[in-house]
């Protein structure tokens, strides 16, 4: 067989219930041209159905680190989705956590300088929380892109489950295959 040549895209679900509605976008991620790999959280694990997403990608989900004696399963990612970003996986990766293989993987895209775009999916008030507002413009300060617009998130209390921007995240993809995320002065490494 020959080689898969296609970019990979890991597309990593935190635990909330938008990651139920994966499959259209896999398969739209796919019909762009991309080698897609699900990653979920322990929680997000929860809301998807990891069989068909396996067999729609051809990849196992990843959920849990491996054992230090099993292989790689999945193929290094090109860059990374994460749809939905709940807030707990935001504030986390913020600091730098890796507590989760999704967050172990984000930490490590971070440090490569890969291409990522998020969707933080927080309720609205956990949105106003203040450590919410440091953690995303932490990351946006790395480089990463966020697509988060406040008047569409879930309310709580209300039973409102907001309005998930799967739209905007389609026709952001192609601009994750140009050149590596460019992080501001700020974060360089200063020269020794
Ligand atoms: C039914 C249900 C719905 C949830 N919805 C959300 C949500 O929309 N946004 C969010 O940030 N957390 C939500 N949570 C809480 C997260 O699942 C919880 O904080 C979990 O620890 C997240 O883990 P993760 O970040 O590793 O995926 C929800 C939990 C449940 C049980």
């Amino acid at each position: 067989m020959p080689a898969d040549t296609r970019p990979v895209l890991y597309i990593v679900a935190c635990g909330a219930p938008p990651a139920g509605e994966l499959t259209a976008f896999v398969r739209d991620a796919q019909a762009q041209g991309w080698n897609v790999c699900v990653i979920a959280t322990p929680d997000g694990s929860k809301f998807i159905d990891a069989g068909n997403l396996s067999g729609l990608t051809g990849h196992p989900v990843r959920v849990r680190f491996k054992r230090p004696d099993e292989p790689d399963v999945l193929p290094p990612p090109n860059a990374l989705v994460v749809a939905p970003a709940t807030f707990n996986t935001v504030n986390k990766w913020a600091q730098g956590i890796s507590d989760t293989l999704a967050l172990g993987l984000l930490n490590e895209a971070v440090g490569l300088r890969l291409p990522m775009v998020a969707v933080p999916w927080p309720n609205a008030a956990l949105a106003a929380h203040p450590v919410f507002a440091r953690s995303v413009a932490t990351l946006r300060e790395w480089g990463i892109t966020l697509i988060l617009d406040p008047g569409r998130l879930p309310q709580p209390g209300t039973g409102e489950a907001g309005t998930f921007p799967w739209d905007e995240l389609r026709a952001i993809l192609p601009s994750l295959r140009g050149p590596k995320a460019e992080p501001q002065a700020s974060w360089r490494p200063r020269p020794s």
